[in-house]
């Protein structure tokens, strides 16, 4: 029996890159999937790959960043897939800028889709996932949430958060039996950072021990562990998937 047989994971975020790589590894070890994102279009190759995994599979759209958007969602995951086990709170963006320059819109836009969204999806989850007494939340943060960068402190600050409300979470829904834990990746192959320059890139290879920009599908891998019966006792953690980055 495949660890996960019987799960069903809801992963945010979940049509390309990371979000994606996640919702197909937990597919490949037996949880059913809902695949959410903007648009359903965006995650229909997602959820078609899952079925082709075997899988049950659902789409949905949802706007993290807005409460009654994700209150929606969660409504009719739960009305559709009955049960919620496993929760990847991954969609995320970047709206890069000096703090002299920065717009208020993008501070609000980074902070209301990375930490806002994934309280909101925690939120709108928390009262089915107590009453089951069982579940494992994972957040999707950041090495930069732990060691700031120049030009990102509306990213920092989110990621920051995103680690705070992670331990929070922990402790409040430690006695349910119920794990949050954190992922702070380095610099992952994605779309995200294809905007960056080659220039970049190297600047960035040369800071990361095992000298290379990540895979999604390491980042995967480890959400795989949080989410498995072996991580049972594990939570309140932030895992650094960064290739020795931040240590
Ligand atoms: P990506 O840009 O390739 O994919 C992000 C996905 O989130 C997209 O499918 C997008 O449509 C969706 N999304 C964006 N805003 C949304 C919203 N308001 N509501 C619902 N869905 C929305 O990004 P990537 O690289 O896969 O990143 C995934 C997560 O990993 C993010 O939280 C990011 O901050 C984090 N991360 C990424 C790193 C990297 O190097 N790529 C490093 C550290 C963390």
């Amino acid at each position: 029996m495949k660890q996960l047989e019987n799960q069903i994971a809801v992963v945010t975020g979940a049509g390309r890159g990371i979000g994606r790589a996640i919702a197909l590894k937990l597919a490949a070890y037996g949880a059913d999937i809902v695949a959410v994102d903007l648009k359903t279009e965006f995650v229909q190759e997602t959820v078609e790959e899952a079925r082709k995994l075997g899988r049950k599979a659902w789409a949905v759209a949802a706007n993290v960043a807005e409460a009654a958007s994700v209150e929606a969602a969660v409504e009719q995951i739960l009305k559709e897939a009955g049960r919620v086990d496993i929760l990847v709170n991954n969609a995320g963006i970047t709206r890069d800028g000096l703090v002299m320059r920065m717009s208020e819109a993008d501070w609000d836009a980074v902070l209301d889709i990375n930490l806002k969204g994934t309280f909101l999806f925690t939120k709108a989850f928390s009262r089915s996932l107590l009453k089951q007494k069982s579940g494992r939340i994972v957040n999707i943060a950041s090495v930069i949430g732990l060691i700031g960068n120049a030009g990102q402190c509306n990213y920092a600050a989110s990621k920051a958060g995103v680690i705070g409300l992670t331990k929070s979470c922990a402790r409040e829904f430690a006695s349910r039996s119920i794990t949050v834990n954190a992922i702070a990746p380095g610099f992952i192959q994605t779309a995200m950072t294809d905007k960056l320059s080659q220039e970049q890139k190297d600047a960035i290879t040369k800071q990361i021990p095992l000298a290379s920009l990540g895979q999604a599908e390491d980042v995967a891998e480890a959400v795989l562990f949080f989410a498995s019966p072996a991580a049972r006792y594990v939570t309140g953690q932030v895992l650094a998937v960064d290739g020795g980055m931040v240590m």
